[in-house]
This record gives structure tokens, sequence and C-alpha cells, in this order.
């Protein structure tokens, strides 16, 4: 215990010659570790008796406190020192490119229907939209589709309760309805595409019992199915970006266009692999005709003045074309490994509007 001053000094003085935080702990360990000069003395109070053990140990604790309070001083020190040499030596460079942060993915029924608004858009097209929830009459009776019309079952519809006894709801099973309503509200000249959610009571790997359409709709005094062809065959074209893709028009029957046609785009199905555009084999891809004076009529527009044409389409069935997308069931499962491979960059603009 003689000895403690000295220690103390020696130690206060390795203290103050630490010149970086590990000589530093160097002389902590030496002093006050497990080991350490003034922990040593320490462990020898037991064999002190009672007066002599109070007044060693408060001497240790003295110079041990004043130990611990010299260390922390020159750690901050030193610190701060090591802080400002760094802070002399490093620089940042601010030319460096940013880290690239986490970027979403366009789900590719979003980037269809950019590119379809786009494309219909450059030849003049508006966007008009309508309600899912549609009555009977807009989804099937004006579309010239009466109620024993076999094509209401072929439409696999999903029914719901209406405000009275015969007006059940239908969730609209076309994008069709949206014809009819643009055309009680609307005088001609009528331009739109009208794409949207549709529903049918169907679910396979091509069908979904929500899916997506978009409907075209032209009237005015002069159309002809010259102006229908020419739309459709810029319209895919464009789409596909194959500035010579064969079309084939083929006759077909819907009740609300007369004459009716189906297309067909050429492409090659050889060794199981689908290429748009080359080949021998067709694809039907989208069905279209002349509006029905019917329609017209019920819809309280003058068929001998008015003609024009519809046509109408399923969105994910063109993007699976388009894309090569196998399944439709994944679409709508939200799977982030799917968005990421299949989706597309958001920043990117697209270049669309191809051969038109
Ligand atoms: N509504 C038809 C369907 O869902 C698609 C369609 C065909 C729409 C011909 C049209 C058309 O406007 O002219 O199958």
């Amino acid at each position: 215990m003689e000895n403690l001053e000295q220690l103390q000094r020696q130690a206060l003085e390795r203290v103050e010659a630490a010149e970086n935080v590990e000589a530093l702990e160097a002389a902590r360990v030496r002093a006050l570790g497990k080991k350490g000069e003034i922990t040593q003395l320490m462990k020898t109070l037991g064999g002190l008796s009672p007066d002599e053990r109070r007044a060693a140990g408060q001497a240790l604790n003295r110079a041990k406190d004043k130990i611990a309070v010299a260390i922390e001083a020159r750690r901050e020190l030193l610190e701060a020192a090591a802080l400002e040499a760094r802070l002399a030596t490093e620089s940042i460079d601010v030319t460096l490119p940013a880290r690239p942060g986490i970027v979403g993915r366009i789900h590719p029924i979003s980037q269809t229907l950019e590119e379809l608004v786009a494309i219909f858009g450059e030849m003049g097209f508006s966007v008009a939209e309508g309600p899912h929830i549609e009555d009977d009459f807009h989804n099937f009776t004006a579309l010239n589709i009466p109620p024993d019309h076999p094509a209401r079952q072929e439409h696999d519809t999903f029914y719901m309760p209406g405000d009275g006894e015969d007006d059940r709801k239908v969730l609209r099973t076309h994008t069709s309805p949206v014809q009819i309503r643009t055309m009680q509200t609307t005088e001609p000249p009528i331009r739109i595409i009208v794409p949207g959610r549709t529903f049918r009571a169907d679910h396979d790997a091509t069908h979904s019992p929500m899916f997506h359409q978009v409907e075209g709709l032209v009237i005015d005094e002069a159309t002809h199915m010259g102006h229908l062809k020419g739309t459709l065959t810029d319209f895919c074209r464009a789409y596909f970006g194959v500035d010579d893709l064969p079309l084939r028009f083929r006759p077909s029957f819907f009740p609300f266009t007369e004459p009716s046609a189906e297309v067909d785009i050429g492409c090659s199905k050889e060794g199981g692999q689908l290429k748009i555009g080359a080949g021998s084999d067709w694809l039907e891809i989208l069905g279209c005709g002349m509006v029905h004076p019917k329609v017209l009529e019920n819809c309280g527009i003058d068929s001998t003045k008015y003609q024009g044409y519809a046509f109408g389409m399923g969105i994910e069935r063109i993007t699976m074309l388009k894309y090569g997308i196998p399944d439709l069931r994944f679409f709508y499962d939200s799977d982030l490994r799917w968005l990421r491979h299949f989706g597309f960059p958001p920043l990117e603009v697209p270049s669309l509007v191809r051969g038109m």
C-alpha cells in the first residue's frame, strides 16, 4: 500500500503519454484491468485489520477514480483528434453516381393500357369509362342481345340483386355497355376507346373471373368498313412493333355488329415457339364489325344518317402475346418476383407509335 502514490502517478503519466486509443487502452488494463496494479492491491485488503482496511480501501478507490477520470478525458481528446485528422484528409466526391434506390415496376396490364392509349390517342381517339356494375339493358339488351339470346349464356355472367324484382344487376361481362352509354349521351361524331375491367365466371390458365378489355367505337356520317380495317391494321402493327404484320379479317357474328369479323394476326408456332409476324399460322386477337343499326336506334341515334364501327379485345391476351407471358393467373397475385420479372421500369418513356 506504501507505493500506491507512486503507482497512481505512473499510471496517470502513462495515460497522459498515450498517443492513440490503443495505447490508452493498454494503460487502462495495466492499472485497472482484471490483473491491473490497482486491482491487485484491492485484493490485498482482506488481510488488513478493519481500521487499516477502511483507510486503505478509501485511498485505493480515490486512486482508481482519479485514473478512470483521466482515462476518460484522454479518450475524448484522442477521439476528437482522430476525427479532426479524418476530416482533414477525407473528402466527399460529389460527382459519384448515386446508389440506386429500390424502384418499383409497372404492371404489364398498366404498361399495355398506356400503350393502347398512346397508339389510339395518336389516331384521334379519346378514352371513355363506365360503371363495373351494369344493368341488363346496357350490358345486353341495348347491344341487341335480347333476353333469351344464346350469347347471354356464353358470357358466364355474375348476377347481383338490383333495386326491385326485375332489375337484377350484372358485373359487366364486356366493355361494350360503355358504347351504349356514350351513344346515349354524345352527339356523333364519336371516336373513343374504353379500357376497363370486365367479369365472367371462368378461371384457368388463360381466363380469370376479372379481366380487362378495350373497346373501340367510331360513329359519324361517312365511316365504312375500310376505315375499320385500316385502323385495326395500323393498331396491330404499332402495338406488336411489326411494320408488315399480316392481318386477316374473318367473317364472324356478334349481335351488336353487322357485318362482324374476327381479326387474326400472322404468326409462326414452329417448335412450340410463338413468333408474331412471321410464318404461316394465324392467331385470333379481336372481334369487330360495323355497328348494328338496331344498336344505334336503341341509343336514339338515327341509323339512316350515322354509321360506324366497333371492336373489342382482351388486354391480358394481347399482353401475354406481346410479352410472352404464359399464364394469366399470376397477373393478380402481387408476387414481387413475378412483377420484377415481367414488369416494366417506371421511368422509361416507351417508344410506342412505331410504323404509323
Ligand atoms: N364484346 C365482345 C366480347 O366481349 C368483344 C367485341 C366484339 C366488342 C366485337 C365489339 C365488337 O365492340 O364489335 O367478346
